[in-house]
């Protein structure tokens, strides 16, 4: 049966587990300057309703790097902006490619896509989740600390997409989440009791500071998410005492380090000097999508 990987939780601890090591020794060969032939003549079709810079570059390299090709569309560039199903767009791509991409505006327009597909389908990022920013991030906490369980995490901002993938992770990882959030900007409900009755360790307060005390781990994103732009002034008053700064840093373990997916608004949810500073794990963070989608595709797509 065909994978897909819509949802972090697509994967149990073991797939976890191993997709982690491969990340890592695909990560060391790679600069070892040692080249592969693992996916020859596979074709990953990336479908982008929204903007991206990491995700598309990450994936079109993790491909070409694996012996496969991709291939970029633009959502509007195709028949399904003219109205096309996607059920109708699903089943012919199926025919042409071996796996589809897609960053989509709703998550069910991903779940569609899945359902109708007959190759593997990966979810790029919606609304609700970012499964494989989340392989990136917890790959950069177990290589800096050498374990993820038990890891005292704090969400500091808006309790979005990448953060119910956060949640959902703590499932696998062992995490100790604490998710801070303005009012009217927590994370989904339903999110917290999925993970909390799988057995993952997440909590939510209001006060940033309590959430960062002793953390290890210090996350955020962007207070405006892709789609969210009419709200931009609105969120912005909301957001004021959310911005990861030195102060709020002061509070956290003095070993903390910083995690952002990006694109980053310096002087919003994150200061200039946090991004810069010491603490910042930010640019591993970004350089191990590359690695770990590279070992999702493997696994995907391998025989
Ligand atoms: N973090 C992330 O998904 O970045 P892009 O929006 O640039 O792909
Ligand atoms: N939460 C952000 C993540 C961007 C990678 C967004 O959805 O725009």
């Amino acid at each position: 049966m065909k994978k897909d990987f819509i949802s972090i939780l697509d994967i149990n601890k073991e797939e976890l587990g191993q997709l982690l090591s491969d990340a890592i020794e695909l990560k060391r060969q790679k600069k070892a300057g040692i080249t592969h032939q693992l996916l020859p003549g596979k074709t990953l079709a990336m479908i982008f309703e929204k903007s991206s810079t990491r995700t598309h570059i990450s994936f079109e390299v993790g491909m070409n790097e694996l012996g496969g090709h991709a291939l970029f569309l633009n959502a509007r560039d195709m028949q399904i902006w003219r109205g096309e199903e996607i059920r109708d767009t699903s089943r012919a791509a199926s025919r042409y490619v071996s796996a589809m991409m897609i960053r989509a505006y709703k998550h069910s327009t991903i779940e569609e896509f899945a359902r109708y597909a007959t190759i593997p389908v990966v979810n790029g990022l919606s609304d609700m989740e970012h499964p494989c920013q989340l392989l990136a991030d917890i790959m950069t906490m177990q290589e800096h600390f050498g374990s993820t369980k038990d890891l005292k995490v704090a969400w500091v901002g808006d309790g979005n997409n990448v953060c119910h993938s956060l949640i959902l992770s703590t499932v696998l990882t062992g995490l100790d989440v604490t998710v801070s959030a303005p009012k009217g900007y927590e994370p989904d409900p339903g999110y917290m009791k999925k993970a909390e009755k799988l057995g993952g360790k997440v909590k939510f307060v209001r006060e940033p500071e309590k959430a960062v005390k002793d953390a290890e781990v210090i996350v955020t994103d962007t207070w405006v998410s892709m789609g969210d732009e009419g709200e931009r002034d609105e969120r912005l008053k909301l957001f004021g005492d959310y911005t990861v700064d030195s102060d709020l840093m002061r509070l956290a373990s003095p070993s903390a380090r910083v995690l952002h997916c990006l694109p980053a608004h310096r002087g919003e949810e994150i200061t200039d000097e946090v991004m810069e500073g010491g603490q910042s794990l930010i640019w591993d963070e970004a350089e191990n999508r590359l690695h770990a989608q590279k070992a999702l595709l493997v696994r995907l797509l391998k025989k």
